[in-house]
This record gives structure tokens, sequence and C-alpha cells, in this order.
């Protein structure tokens, strides 16, 4: 017989245990615990199917079930004896159960393997992580919309190099948002619905000789179909690297963000005023409010692509099928969804208490010749005078004006007709802000009319 200190569940064909630091490298259940319920659920289907096959009689699969249920609970309570040596959560699970219900815990796991149920628990905890960043992501639309709404019409300038370049609304810079965000949870469902195939029944790697149905216990977990090939299923982890790479775009849209609101509640620009709950003081500087939420948002992006880079690192060159490499993803993934999850709530949070300050955000709108476009493009359309040199006479003045430490507005007719004589009084109603962002009315522009047509046809999109 083997001896007493070999691991029960595989130790068969061992004569000692593992060394103290074979156990560390070896155990997951210090992070993998965060699966049990999942678990729970994926053994409660697969016992369910054994007795409907035929292959477990009805009975044990009843204990099997009230057995899990009590681990559950004592999980759930706190009570759960977690044990290193028991490597992971499965084998947690299983030696509990044997404890519990004695001998129909071991016809439990009767046609399958670690392999396959590691990567039923994942994915269903990945799916859920999912519909979590779903969530997230429309009440983070929501509050965009609202912000949108609001500010249709309220001027502000349009950045590119972060100087001024023309004057926008804000409804159309928090409308820019609800695209990037948009498309993040288009690519949330789209990973959702590609990885929801169920892998349990694939066994160690080659399937079983037991007459399972898999397609029972693909619908028990919510899947939509069994994963089709059984080396595949037990070595394919690209959902969680699907996970990874979508939270990483997501956070890198968030970061875009955060760092906006960072630049614009500094005192040099005013834009917006943080709320104080989502703001901190400094402990010697009184005057001090922090936006720490908006500049730790905008860090956490390097956690999670670090995840994805990590995970891709650990799943490159494996050989089919299942290698204990594979046990190095769960981390990655904890960790990435949970910051993932904490960084919306927290933006959504933000948009939702900031107030956009509508002075400074006009005052800004105006200077830095934001309207020099505008002033070309009448040219062209008033005097017919090629865009080229209309942007040429456009530079003059602005030169002129730059010279004089004044606005375009602010130069005469005479100092315009100086530079090109056909310029009449006509040319001062494109010159302001108001005017600038209310001709561009193309699809998509600017314009607070375009504006509100975006945010009625979101909110017809998400109310579907
Ligand atoms: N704890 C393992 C993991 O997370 C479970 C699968 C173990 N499979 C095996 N063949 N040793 O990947």
């Amino acid at each position: 017989m083997t001896d007493q200190t070999s691991n029960q569940m595989w130790g068969g064909r061992f004569a000692a245990g593992p060394d103290a630091i074979m156990e560390a490298i070896n155990a997951s259940i210090g992070f993998d615990k965060r699966m049990a319920a999942q678990d729970i659920q994926g053994s409660r289907a697969h016992a369910a199917m054994l007795a409907a096959s035929g292959v477990i009689t009805d009975s044990d699969a009843e204990a099997i079930r009230e057995g899990l249920l009590t681990i559950l609970s004592e999980i759930e309570a706190g009570n759960f004896q977690f044990s290193t040596a028991l490597e992971d959560i499965h084998m947690n699970v299983e030696a509990r159960l044997k404890e519990i219900i004695g001998e129909p815990a071991g016809r439990l796991h009767t046609g399958r393997s670690r392999n396959d149920q590691v990567a039923t628990d994942f994915k269903l905890w990945v799916r859920d992580q999912l519909d979590a960043a779903e969530t997230g992501l429309l009440a983070l639309i929501a509050a965009l919309l609202d912000q949108a709404e609001a500010g249709a019409d309220w001027v502000m300038p349009g950045f590119t190099h972060l100087q001024t370049a023309q004057p926008v609304t804000w409804g159309h810079h928090m409308m820019a948002y609800v695209e990037m965000f948009g498309r993040d949870l288009s690519r949330v469902r789209d990973a959702r619905t590609r990885m929801n195939e169920c892998p349990l029944g694939a066994a160690a790697l080659a399937g079983t000789s037991f007459p399972i149905d898999r397609s029972m216990t693909a619908e028990a977990l919510g899947f939509e179909r069994p994963a089709a090939n059984s080396l595949d299923a037990v070595s394919d982890r690209d959902f969680a690297l699907e996970f990874l790479s979508v939270a990483s775009i997501c956070a890198v849209h968030l970061s875009r963000f955060a760092e906006e609101l960072v630049i614009w509640s500094s005192a040099q620009f005013r834009f917006v005023t943080l709320s104080d709950r989502f703001s901190t003081g400094s402990s010697i500087m009184p005057q001090k409010k922090n936006p720490d939420a908006a500049e730790l948002i905008r860090a956490k992006v390097g956690r999670i692509f670090g995840a994805n880079t990590a995970l891709m690192m650990v799943m490159k060159g494996l050989p089919l099928a299942y290698s204990k490499d594979m046990q190095e993803d769960k981390e990655q993934v904890f960790d990435a969804a949970d910051n993932l999850m904490l960084a919306l709530a927290a933006m959504e949070g933000m948009v939702k208490d900031m107030s956009a300050n509508r002075e400074s955000l006009a005052a800004a709108a105006g200077s830095g010749f934001s309207t020099a476009t505008d002033l070309a493009d009448w040219l062209v359309r008033v005097l017919k005078v090629p865009f080229r040199d209309a942007h040429h006479v456009t530079g003059t003045l602005v030169g002129m004006a730059e010279a004089r430490g004044c606005d375009l507005p602010d130069l005469s007719l005479d100092d315009m007709q100086g530079v090109h004589s056909g310029i009449t009084e006509d040319i001062f109603t494109v010159l302001g802000v108001e005017n600038s962002v209310n001709s561009r009315t193309s699809y998509g522009g600017t314009a607070p009319e375009q504006v509100r047509a975006q945010v009625t046809r979101w909110k017809a999109l998400l109310a579907q």
C-alpha cells in the first residue's frame, strides 16, 4: 500500500508525499478557491448527467448533490477548511464530499478529469466577469449620455496635439467616450458569445468511454453547446486571453478619459469640478483637492495589460493538450477583473458627480484662435478663394492678432481688408464659437443637433 502521506487523490503509485517546496509551487488552492461556486455548479451538473446516462445510480447522484450543497454552504459561511495538501479547489471539494457522504463521492469523477473540470470552472468564472463588465459599461455609458444631453450645446475647445484646434461641444466630447465604451461593450458581448462552449466531458484530453451526455451538462451550465474537440477543450484559454484583451482596450479608454479629468480638474484648466466624493485632500497643502480616483484609473491599465501579456506568454508555445503551466492563468485574470470592475465603477461615479464649468469651457473655447478654420472656410465659401490660399490669408491674420495680443474677432475690418481686399463685415458672423459649433452639422459633427441625434440613437440602442 502507499505511504500515508502520499496524495489521497492521485497518490496510488507514490511511495512518499511531496516535498514542502513541491507542495508550495504546485498548490493553487490559495487562489482558485475563488472558483468554489463554479466548481460545485459544474460537479452538480456532471453528477446529474451521470445519473441520467445510467453511469451512476440516482441515489448516488442524490447523495452527491446533497453533499455538494452542504459544502457550498460551508464555503459561503466561511467555515470550510481549505487544505494546501489537497492542491486545488477541485480536490478540496471532492475530499470534503467523501468526508460527508462516503463512497458515492468517489463516483463523481467518473468520465471527467481535473483538466476539463478546471477549464469549465474557469470559463464559468470568466463568463460572469464578462457579464459584470457589461453591466459596468452600461452604467458608465448611461452616465456619459446624461452629461452629453445636459451639455449638448456647451462650447469648449477641441484639441489636437493638446493645442486648441476648433471649438466643440461638451456633449460631443462626452459622446466620443460613449463610442469608445460602446465598442468595449460590443467586444464584451462578442467574446461572451464565442467562449460559450462547454469543455466538461472532454475528460483528460481524449474524451471518455462512458456514455456521457455532453449536451446535457452544457445546457445545465448555460453553455450554447459542448466544445467539439476534446484536445482543444482542455487546452484552450482563448476565453481568458480575450477577456484580458477586451479588458486591456477598455482600460486604455478609461485611462485616456481619466487623464482628461486630471487635466480638466486642474487650476490651470478648471473645465470640470470633481465631486468631494471622488477626490482626496493633501495632508500638508490645505488648498489641495486631488483627482486620485482618476489617477488610479489611469494607472490600472498597467496591471490589466500586464496580465494580458503575462497570460499570452504563459500560453505561447505550449504543446497540446493540458500542461500545468495553465494553472498560472487564474491570478492574472482575477486581478485584472477585480481592477477593471473597480475602475469602471469609479469612473461611472466620477462622471455622475462631476460638473462641467460652462463659463471656463466657453472662455477657453474662444481663445487660441479656435475659429481660424471658420474664417478660412468663409473665404472659400463666400469669396470662392481656393482653400490653400484661404489658409494662407487666415494664417496672416492669426499672426497679426497674435502680435497684438488679441483674438481674431478683435481685429478691425480694415485690418482684415489689408490682408484680403474682398473681406466684408459679414466675416465677423463666423468668428464666434457658437456659430462655429452650430455650423458643424455634418453627420457625426459637433453641432448640438448632431450631438442630440447621437444621444437619441444610443438611448434607443441601449433600450433594445
Ligand atoms: N489546479 C489545476 C489548474 O489550475 C487543475 C488541473 C490539474 N490537472 C492536472 N492534470 N494536474 O490548472
